[in-house]
């Protein structure tokens, strides 16, 4: 994605659906302008959420459209693309958004809708994957910021960050875990889209320039410490 004009920020539409932990993160990093964007409009389906109550904290433009509220998907994601549009929104910004992205969502923002998911993608797309990790038997698990495509957690990769998965865990505990990277690699992930850093090439999502290689492997148990 190219920021054609550098001088101005990416503006963002953030959708979610409950704590909006996430939207926080991505709030404070636009604070301390480590993430050159703004956040134009929150935008929640459901009336309860937290992450409403941040966007109001924040001072940031928030609204809710409830899908209880509509009969046919099409209809509520057309409520939401007019929103987005009316807000000059130029990326949408999934924070932990329950709701499947249909054909309307996806025409009106071609390959300007990013997710993150608590799990090494491509392994355990979907819900629950935190204990769907843990029943698998993963040594590692962490978390994926992709491009929203058609499918369900199957877009091209932006960005992933490790973590270990122990014998002890739970789900809370994994997902505790793997939400405290979730908050490092979603403003940075959306700082290199809008810092036109990003080529996307049919799956694969290059950095330009590119950044030197990371020089570790992970291990887990470790290979020494007996
Ligand atoms: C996060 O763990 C996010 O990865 C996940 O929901 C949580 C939202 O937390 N999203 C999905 O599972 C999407 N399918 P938050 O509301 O505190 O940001």
């Amino acid at each position: 994605m190219n920021s054609a004009t550098p001088s101005l920020k990416l503006q963002l539409g953030i959708l979610a659906s409950g704590s909006g932990s996430n939207l926080q993160a991505i709030i404070d990093r636009c604070n301390d302008s480590s993430l050159q964007a703004n956040i134009a409009l929150v935008i929640s389906n459901n009336p309860e959420a937290f992450a409403l109550q941040r966007a109001a904290q924040a001072g940031i433009s928030h609204c809710c459209i409830d899908h209880r509220q509509f009969e046919q998907r099409d209809d509520f994601e057309r409520a939401v693309v007019a929103k987005l549009q009316e807000s000059k929104v130029e990326l949408v910004v999934l924070a932990g958004f329950m709701r499947l992205i249909g054909d309307t969502f996806l025409h009106a923002f071609p390959q300007r809708i990013i997710n993150i998911h608590p799990a090494l993608l491509p392994a355990f797309p979907g819900l629950h994957v935190q204990q769907k990790a843990l029943d698998y038997g993963a040594k590692f698990s962490g978390c994926t910021v992709h491009l929203v495509d058609s499918g369900v957690d199957t877009g091209p990769i932006i960005m992933q960050a490790v973590v270990p998965v122990y014998d002890d865990d739970s789900a809370d505990d994994l997902a505790a875990r793997i939400l405290v990277e979730e908050h490092k690699i979603y403003p940075r992930a959306i700082q290199l889209l809008a810092a036109g850093r990003l080529k996307i090439e049919g799956r694969r999502v290059r950095s330009v320039p590119a950044f030197p290689p990371t020089p570790v492997a992970l291990h887990n148990p470790p290979l020494q410490n007996d």
